[in-house]
Order: structure tokens, then C-alpha cells, then sequence
């Protein structure tokens, strides 16, 4: 039965198993390679994606559990990769090997969206589930605040 979806604002139909990671639809059948496959138990974070704004690991998120949803990745998250989380990540230089970033990119711009001034302690809760083996937790946190006092635009449904 074909799934419907709705990614980065456009529709898109996948015929797969509703019990398929939202991450293999993604990377395999959409051929957005932006979310990453870490641990594919629900533990590092690179695979993060936002549903309905929210963020979430799509390595544990059935395909058929988000049909409808507005769903998010990385190539999706501004038009011209200037959306603030973007704009403070490259003016600090955060990544290292880059291999976690879109994800805590994601978890950033979710957490900006519903907490636009975030304390260091806010930060530290909402990243908490995104690994980053290189280290960048500093420009991390750093980034984000950055974000928070350029503006980030509010959570889209
Ligand atoms: S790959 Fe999804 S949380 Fe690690
Ligand atoms: S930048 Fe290398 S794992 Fe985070």
C-alpha cells in the first residue's frame, strides 16, 4: 500500500513496508543523504529529522506512523541554507568530522523553535540525545545561542 508523505514541503508517495525506518525512506528512496545513520538504535542522534516540528530519530520512526506529517530534514530546513542554526554553525566553524551535524542541527533549530532563548541548561537537555564523537559540544552550545540572538523563526506545523 503506497505511503504518503510530505518532505521538505513536497508530496511524495513510497511504496514500502509501513514498518520501514523513516531513515532507509529518506536516504534509499528519496535519496536525501543528509540524515545519517549512526547507531540505528535511537542513541546517537545522527538521524535526526523534525515531524510536526518536532525532533525526532527517524532510525526509529516507522514510515507509516508519519504519513501526513510534515516532515523535515536537512536539505529541507531553509530554502538558501540561511536559516539562523545554519547561518551560527558556519560562523563558528562547529563541525569537526561533520558526520553528526545534521543532526544537531536539527535538534537545535527544534529546540530554538519552541524556546527561542535558550539557557545553557536548556541546551544541554534538548541536545542531550545527539552524539557527537568529535568533541563540538562548546561551539555547539555556543552556535546556538548565537541562533537565539539572531532569531529563529518560529516551529512550522
Ligand atoms: S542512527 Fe538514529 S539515533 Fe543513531
Ligand atoms: S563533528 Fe565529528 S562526530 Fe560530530
Amino acid at each position: 500500500m503506497p505511503i504518503k508523505l510530505k518532505v521538505n514541503n513536497a508530496a511524495a508517495t513510497v511504496d514500502v513496508p509501513p514498518d520501514t525506518p523513516l531513515l532507509w525512506v529518506l536516504r534509499d528512496v528519496l535519496d536525501l543523504k543528509g540524515a545519517k545513520y549512526g547507531c540505528g538504535m535511537g542513541v546517537c542522534g545522527a538521524c535526526t529529522v523534525l515531524v510536526g516540528g518536532h525532533a525526532v530519530r527517524s532510525c526509529m520512526t516507522h514510515v507509516g506512523s508519519v504519513e501526513g506529517e510534515a516532515i523535515t530534514t536537512i536539505e529541507g530546513l531553509s530554502p538558501d541554507g540561511l536559516h539562523p542554526v545554519q547561518v551560527a554553525w558556519e560562523a563558528i566553524d562547529v563541525p569537526q568530522c561533520g558526520y553528526c551535524q545534521a543532526g544537531q542541527i536539527m535538534s537545535a533549530a527544534a529546540l530554538l523553535a519552541r524556546t527561542p532563548h535558550p539557557t545553557d541548561a536548556d541546551i544541554d537537555t534538548a541536545m542531550s540525545g545527539n552524539v557527537c564523537r568529535c568533541g563540538t559540544y562548546t561551539r555547539i552550545r555556543q552556535a546556538i545561542h548565537e541562533a537565539a540572538e539572531a532569531g529563529t523563526p518560529a516551529r512550522s506545523k
